[in-house]
C-alpha cells in the first residue's frame, strides 16, 4: 500500500490531474466529506487529507510515503530528512515581504510578522537586517496596519489581497511551487512501486510543456 499526503484546496485541486494519469481517482470528496483517509480508484494506494503544514511532518515519520507540499512550507520545515525529487510546478506563488504602501523601505531594525519564522529569520539575517519575528498563523496581511509589525512574509500570487490591504509587494525572497516528497525508507522498502509513481508524474509534467 501507498500512501499520499495532501492537503484540501489549491494543492488537492492542482494534485488530481497528477493522480487521475497514474490511475488514482479518489472515491470520495473531500470537500464534502468527513473522511480523511480516501481510497482510490488503485487498490495499491490511498490519500490522507492534512493541514498543508503538516505534510512534511506526516512524510517525514512515515505515516505517509509521498506527500506534496509547497516550497515555503518545505523550506521552513527543513528537507533534510525528505526525499524532493521532483518539482510539480503547481499552486505556483512568490514568497516575499510586504509593506504598507507609504511605509519607508526598510533600514536597521525591523518588526516582521509571518508565519514563516524560521524563513523570515534567515532571509532578514543574510542582509544583515536585525529583524524581530512575531509569529503569526494567518492574516497576515492586517499586521502593518494596526501597528503589530513593520512588514510581513507572506505569499503573493495576484497581488490582489495586499492591494485590498494598502500594502505592496517588495523585496523577492523566493518562486514558490509544490513539490513530491518521499520518505527516505519508503523510497528504498517500496522503491519499485514510488519508482513507477515518479516516472508517470514526470511524464505527465513533459506533456504540460
Ligand atoms: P490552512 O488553510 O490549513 O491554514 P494554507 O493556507 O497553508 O493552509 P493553502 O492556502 O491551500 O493552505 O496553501 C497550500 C500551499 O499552496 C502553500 O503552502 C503554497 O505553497 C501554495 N499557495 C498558497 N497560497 C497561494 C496562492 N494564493 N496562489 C498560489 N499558491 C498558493
Ligand atoms: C494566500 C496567501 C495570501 C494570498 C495571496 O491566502 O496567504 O494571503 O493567498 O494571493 P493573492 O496575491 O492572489 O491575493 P489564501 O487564499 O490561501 O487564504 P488563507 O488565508 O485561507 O490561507
Ligand atoms: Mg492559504
Amino acid at each position: 500500500m501507498l500512501t499520499i499526503a495532501v492537503s484540501k484546496g489549491r494543492i488537492y485541486e492542482e494534485a488530481l490531474p497528477f493522480l487521475a494519469e497514474a490511475g488514482i481517482v479518489p472515491t470520495d470528496d473531500p470537500t464534502t466529506c468527513r473522511k480523511l483517509i480516501l481510497q482510490t480508484t488503485r487498490p495499491d494506494v490511498q490519500l490522507v487529507i492534512i493541514r498543508a503544514t503538516d505534510v512534511p511532518t506526516f512524510v517525514e515519520y512515515g505515516a505517509a510515503d509521498l506527500g506534496i507540499a509547497g516550497k515555503d512550507v518545505l523550506l521552513e520545515h527543513g528537507t533534510e530528512a525528505l526525499y524532493e525529487p521532483l518539482d510539480l510546478n503547481i499552486a505556483r506563488c512568490r514568497l516575499m515581504t510586504a509593506a504598507h504602501k507609504d511605509a519607508p523601505p526598510i533600514t536597521g531594525r525591523v518588526r516582521v510578522a509571518t508565519k514563516y519564522v524560521k524563513t523570515a529569520q534567515s532571509y532578514f539575517a543574510s542582509l544583515g537586517i536585525q529583524a524581530e519575528i512575531i509569529k503569526l498563523y494567518g492574516s497576515m496581511e492586517l499586521a502593518p496596519l494596526v501597528g503589530l509589525a513593520d512588514c510581513i512574509v507572506d505569499l503573493v500570487d495576484t497581488g490582489n489581497t495586499l492591494k485590498a490591504n494598502d500594502l505592496e509587494p517588495r523585496e523577492l525572497i523566493m518562486n514558490i511551487s509544490s513539490r513530491l516528497v518521499v520518505n527516505k525508507a519508503a523510497m528504498k522498502m517500496k522503491n519499485a512501486d514510488i519508482a513507477q509513481l515518479l516516472a508517470q508524474f514526470e511524464k505527465t509534467l513533459a506533456q504540460r510543456v
